[in-house]
């Protein structure tokens, strides 16, 4: 009998890394039962990588609400897991990242008894509220899950040092990588007129995005007035930004940079768009996590802008640059990548520490051992 493997998700970061898992298990020769569950944390966000990578859900929870706080995402999330971890009683689970519902996939199989894999696994910043709340679920999803897939050596080592036992984790790469070099590779044509304009003048493209809880409100207004200080000193600079669909994000940015001719606010792009927009930009300032890792494999320098990291392996390679909040500061840095060639160099030759592209597989290879 071939092993059931029931993959859970809910947002468009862990589509876009457990899309590669799934495709993997699929064309395995050990013939996986592959069951996917989605909670649909996200809804459009989430459907758009559905949708680009062909994965119809087996069951969808439908769970997104707006002004959803964290206690309802995750109270929903785990009550809706754990009648489908019933259903379909699967030998092992596997959730991804440090979402809401990465916890509640979590909970939901170790409430049953039944073996988690946390793909992602031993990312950490140590501090409790930074990223806010996913330092903390994926710290708890490590204290349930069986199998810890950590994508790079120094996850592997907060892990063990955690006291997760070696035999029960594996340095696979982050599978993002794996799903960025697959879509890479894709044609695409943009038929959006306003992007196509932008992105055929000569000018120089900055791509900026900014999502996180402890950004909303005064960091977030900062953030933006720094890419307005960008745009006044740099008359060639367009700065394209997907303005993430919640509502408290989208307020705040409007407000700063809503009717400036060279911002440019456009809905979320889809994955492979989206990553066409990153391979014709300059560089890009973001507190998305998935950005960070995505970003070295395009020789594109990346701000970050948040004060701590769980992935400080790209800060050692020199890809990314922690650069906070502050105005004059963030505004400091891009002008620099903007002037400065050598820095410019120095960032983007950096090599990306997260991953070869094999992630995904090395994963189902794991699972057909273990079943
Ligand atoms: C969530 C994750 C965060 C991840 C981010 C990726 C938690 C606690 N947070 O944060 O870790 O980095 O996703 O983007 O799990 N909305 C829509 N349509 C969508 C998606 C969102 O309208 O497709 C709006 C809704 O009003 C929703 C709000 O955005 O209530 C917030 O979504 P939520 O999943 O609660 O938080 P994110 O900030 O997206
Ligand atoms: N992304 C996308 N469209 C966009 C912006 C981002 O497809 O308009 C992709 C991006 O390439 C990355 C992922 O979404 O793979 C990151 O998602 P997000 O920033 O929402 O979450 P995080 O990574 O911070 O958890």
């Amino acid at each position: 009998m071939s092993a059931r493997v029931l993959v859970v998700f809910g947002t468009r970061p862990e589509a876009i890394k457990m899309a590669p898992v799934i495709r993997c298990l699929r064309e395995h020769r050990a013939g996986f039962d592959v069951v996917v569950g989605v909670t649909a944390q996200h809804r459009e966000m989430l459907d758009q990588v559905l949708d680009l990578f062909g994965i119809t859900p087996d069951h969808d929870l439908g769970i997104m609400r707006h002004g959803q706080t964290l206690d309802q995402i995750l109270a929903r999330a785990v009550t809706g897991l754990s009648e489908l971890v019933r259903d379909v009683m699967p030998d092992v689970l596997l959730v991804q990242g440090d979402t809401a519902t990465t916890l509640a996939g979590a909970l939901a199989g170790f409430y049953e008894h039944i073996p988690v894999g946390h793909v992602e696994a031993g990312l950490r910043s140590d501090d409790k509220y930074r990223p806010f709340p996913e330092e903390v679920n994926r710290r708890l999803t490590t204290h349930v899950a069986s199998l810890h897939f950590a994508p790079t050596q120094t996850a592997a080592d907060r892990l063990a040092e955690e006291g997760v036992v070696p035999e029960d984790i594996w340095v696979t790469g982050n599978t993002v990588v794996d799903a960025l070099l697959e879509t890479a590779g894709m044609p695409f044509e943009f038929t959006d007129q306003a992007l196509r304009s932008v992105l055929s003048s000569p000018g120089r493209v900055v791509t900026l995005t900014a999502h996180r809880r402890e950004n909303w409100g005064e960091p977030m207004r900062r953030i933006c007035r720094a890419a307005l200080e960008v745009l006044r000193g740099f008359e060639d600079v367009h700065v394209v930004f997907p303005v993430h669909r919640n509502p408290v994000v989208r307020r705040d940015v409007e407000s700063v940079l809503g009717g400036h001719e060279r911002a440019h606010l456009v809905e979320p792009l889809e994955y492979l768009p989206f990553v066409k927009l990153l391979q014709s930009s300059t560089l890009v300032m973001s507190d998305s996590g998935g950005i960070q890792e995505e970003a070295p494999s395009l020789d594109l320098p990346v701000l970050c802008l948040r004060d701590t990291t769980e992935r400080p392996e790209a800060i050692e390679t020199g890809a990314v640059r922690l650069v906070g909040t502050d105005e004059q500061v963030i505004a400091g840095a891009v002008a620099e990548l903007l002037t400065d060639s050598e820095s410019y160099r120095r960032m983007a030759a950096a090599t990306n520490p997260f991953g070869d592209g094999r992630a995904a597989t090395r994963i189902a290879d794991v699972l057909a051992e273990r079943w």
